[in-house]
């Protein structure tokens, strides 16, 4: 049977910015992440600038990365700043003791991050140490970073950069619930308050202060949180993983059929039950929305690929990965009221990466050419729309096949994201569109001929966006023809 979805699009009810912070990445001391992923320092062999890798950082910068968060993870609440300014050939070197308990050299320290992100043209998000740091260590980081003068700016230039940097966004801790210190609510709501008096912002400069949120369906926390310390706050933050199949032994990221397919995008979909609930709280906290809600741990979780370190969480990406972009970035379009930051985990080479490396080799996954297709929705304003679409069902796995969103950017234009989770069907989708007059229709696709086609080093554009013919206007409704598990992202003029 034919599958049809229909969709209501309502331009003339325009909603809430999407925030380009939507596309935060997220870069962590683990694994190669930051070493080989991004970091090659003297290799003469990989085309870097100051130690950082080109291609790698040129690809980052073709997305519009807004915001890198750094140095963890769990690495943040290890982490003592000192240890990674001056002479590079002094730093101490340390165990990584959260991943795989490897030497950190400590080579990619403050000066260094804020190169590389220079670089990308991204601001920063530094989460600071609360677990095994003091209020005192953290607010001397600040200082060293953003202090115009006094011996922390003296010693800053001393080390090679004058002038302050600029410092958006800071986090207080992470996880606190769990590497981060395994701290109770009410005594993380405390420490919050407490690390969170002493980061300060030179007159005339704002530091966003990102509290460490909840757990997956850990209501209590944000509830406490909000209740105890959100008016020393700026943003909470809330973690959530895809992982099918469940923590141990952990699911392969390419051998899968269509009950790892469904189970996948099923429990991607959670999200949108996490987000409503964890909003409807602060909303009791904070009706304003003056405190934003920050995604910033999300994505798939698989095994390590096989023949990597444990403790490197290096995994594969295909176009299920693609799809969970997708969900989860259409899901944020409907709660951008509230969520204005969220951050994919993690950049290179660690769980769902835009980018893999080996040595000299990179290549661009999936879910990069999504955070790709999507890069026009940065900073434009949500459409809200209204879905009916049929379900996909496998097995006890169960999803609208659907999922849609829409912005309008600055220059008017519309776009119009969907995704077909159905990795059998393909649907087509009727969208009135009410207080919008198009008349022309372009777009791209994301798909491939197998639900766990990627793309490798050897064959790296297996997945990859090209021209998508299937959608047509014919005075306010739009028809789109969407193949089985694909990615579509449509512009309207
Ligand atoms: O992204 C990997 C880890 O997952 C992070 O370090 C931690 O915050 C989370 O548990």
């Amino acid at each position: 049977t034919p599958q049809a979805a229909t969709i209501t699009l309502h331009a003339d009810t325009p909603g809430p910015t999407y925030d380009k912070r939507i596309f935060t990445q997220f870069a962590e001391h683990l694994g190669n992440g930051i070493y080989g992923g991004l970091w090659v320092g003297n290799d003469r062999s990989i085309p870097n600038t100051r130690g950082f890798r080109n291609d790698v950082v040129g690809a980052l910068r073709d997305l519009g990365t807004p915001v890198i968060r750094w140095p963890g993870g769990c690495f943040a609440d290890e982490y003592h700043w000192r240890e990674g300014i001056g002479p590079k050939a002094k730093r101490p070197v340390k165990i990584n003791t959260h991943w795989g308990g490897v030497t950190e050299p400590n080579t990619v320290g403050t000066h260094e991050f804020f190169d590389v992100t220079e670089q990308i043209g991204a601001e920063v998000y530094i989460s600071g140490n609360v677990g095994s740091g003091s209020p005192q260590e953290m607010a001397e980081w600040v200082e060293y970073i953003t202090s115009p003068a006094g011996s922390l700016a003296d010693e800053r230039a001393k080390n090679g950069h004058k002038a302050p940097w600029k410092l958006p966004y800071f986090g207080i801790g992470n996880e606190l619930w769990g590497c981060g210190g395994n701290m109770k609510p009410e005594y993380a709501a405390d420490v919050t308050r407490r690390y969170a008096t002493f980061i300060k912002a030179p007159a005339g400069t704002k530091i966003q202060k990102i509290a460490s949120g909840a757990n997956v369906e850990d209501y209590n926390w944000t509830e406490v949180m909000m209740r105890e310390a959100g008016d020393q706050l700026d943003a909470l933050s809330l973690h959530y993983y895809t992982v099918p199949g469940g923590w141990a032994p952990k699911a392969s990221a390419i051998e899968f059929g269509e009950e790892g397919w469904a189970e996948t995008l099923a429990l991607t979909w959670r999200m949108e039950e996490l987000v409503t609930k964890h909003s409807a709280i602060m909303d009791k906290y904070d009706p304003k929305k003056r405190v934003y809600l920050a995604v910033d741990e999300w994505g798939t979780w698989y095994g390590q690929d096989p023949g990597t370190h444990p403790g490197f969480l290096r995994q594969q990406n295909s176009l299920r990965d693609a799809l969970v972009a997708a969900i989860n970035l259409n899901i944020f379009a409907k709660h951008a009221d509230r969520v204005k930051m969220t951050a994919i985990a993690q950049m290179v080479n660690v769980l769902q990466a835009m980018i893999l490396t080996d040595g000299k080799k990179m290549v661009l996954t999936p879910t990069y050419h999504v955070f790709k297709m999507y890069k026009p929705f940065m900073d434009g304003t949500v459409l809200p729309l209204d879905i009916k679409s049929p379900w996909y069902n496998k097995d006890q796995w169960t999803m609208p096949a659907v999922s849609a969103s829409a912005v309008r950017d600055k220059a008017g234009v519309t776009h119009v994201a969907l995704a077909n989770a159905d990795p059998n069907r393909s649907i087509t989708v009727t969208t009135t569109l009410t207080g919008l007059n198009a008349s022309r229709v372009s777009g791209q696709v994301l798909t491939g001929p197998a639900v766990n086609s990627l793309n490798t080093f050897d064959a790296p554009n297996a997945v990859v966006p090209t021209a998508f013919n299937g959608a047509a206007l014919n005075g306010g409704t739009l028809t789109v023809t969407l193949p089985a598990k694909s990615v579509v992202m449509l512009e309207l003029n």
